[in-house]
């Protein structure tokens, strides 16, 4: 059989194969992994989310283990956008894979600068907006409301012509409605989700675990909320979605992608493996030629409900 095509579409922006990593939890833009991975077979790199200005992140503890994955609360540790566009980019730049830049801002001026100074550097393949940090002060704000994130994209949108993915917090009531004002503001994707929002107390001391007292939930916990999501989500948009959350192996992103995930992205897998995301790719590829799947586009919403 040839073999099985998984090339998938985010707007104008083509992927080789709709395995991406996830922005925060790939380093700062993936060169940590340079030497244990071959970063070229990977279908985009989503970076750590960027600001306009170098932030220092929470107080530590930032990283706490739970059963069955892990509270974080960085809070956007960053060495700001013109920081990363002179040291990371050019490295991050010469990979034959999909850079995806993710930026996140305090208010809806900061969103539009960051995406009207990235317009101009061509290695940018795609921006990210992540209006969904649970970790730090007002990060929520644009997810919580359709009125708010709407504003958001609608400014991003004005502001470049890269194609924009906009990335949606769990932590509203409807993670749908969402999406759709999202969708109506001229993004070109969505992905979700971005993690749960959670806490960890040290019983002994009585003080809370992480040095921010709440943190952001990922990994295999939160799988089956996410996969909920991305279903619902995408029977209701007409944009590609992407699917993240607790994806631990090839038969977890298939799972997103019948559901209705367009691509994927893969992050709290990598702190355990990180050679995860090309294990993934390889097992989708297989699971496609066992069934004599031509091509991965057949595979999105396949499911049978
Ligand atoms: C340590 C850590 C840092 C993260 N930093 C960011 C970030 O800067 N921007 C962002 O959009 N998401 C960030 N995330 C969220 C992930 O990209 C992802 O949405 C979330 O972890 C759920 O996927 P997972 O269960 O596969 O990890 C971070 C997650 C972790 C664990």
């Amino acid at each position: 059989m040839v073999k099985p095509d998984l090339k998938v579409r985010i707007g104008a922006l083509e992927l080789k194969n709709p395995v991406t990593m996830a922005s925060g939890t790939f380093g700062s833009s993936g060169e940590e992994y340079k030497g244990l991975i071959d970063l070229s077979s990977l279908g985009a790199i989503v970076t750590k989310s960027i600001t306009l200005k170098a932030r220092e992140g929470n107080p530590p503890p930032r990283l706490v283990e739970t059963p069955s994955g892990m509270l974080n609360s960085i809070g956007i540790q960053n060495d700001g956008v013109d920081s990363f566009i002179k040291d990371k980019l050019p490295s991050l730049g010469k990979l034959r894979t999909a850079v995806i830049v993710s930026i996140a801002g305090h208010c809806i001026e900061d969103y539009a600068a960051l995406a009207a100074k990235l317009d101009k550097v061509k290695r940018v393949d795609a921006l990210e907006i992540n209006i969904s940090c649970p970790n730090v002060k007002g990060g929520l704000e644009f997810s919580r409301e359709p009125g708010s994130a709407s504003e958001v994209v609608a400014a991003v949108r004005r502001s470049t012509g890269k194609p924009i993915i906009t990335k949606l917090s769990p932590n509203v009531k409807d993670i749908s409605e969402i999406a759709l004002a999202a969708q109506e503001a001229g993004t070109d994707a969505v992905s979700l989700v971005n993690t749960f929002t959670g806490m960890a107390i040290d019983i002994d001391s009585r003080m809370p675990v992480l040095g921010n007292v709440v943190g952001g939930l990922s990994g295999p916990a939160i799988k089956p909320i996410a996969l909920r999501m991305v279903w619902e989500t995408s029977r209701k948009v007409r944009i590609p979605v992407i699917g993240i959350g607790g994806i631990m192996d090839h038969k977890d992103a298939l799972e997103f992608i019948i559901a209705g995930a367009s691509a994927v992205q893969v992050g709290t897998a990598t702190f355990v493996n990180p050679a995860a995301a090309m294990e993934i790719i390889g097992g989708i590829e297989k699971y496609m030629r066992g069934k004599k799947i031509k091509n991965i586009k057949e595979m999105t919403g396949c499911l049978k409900a």
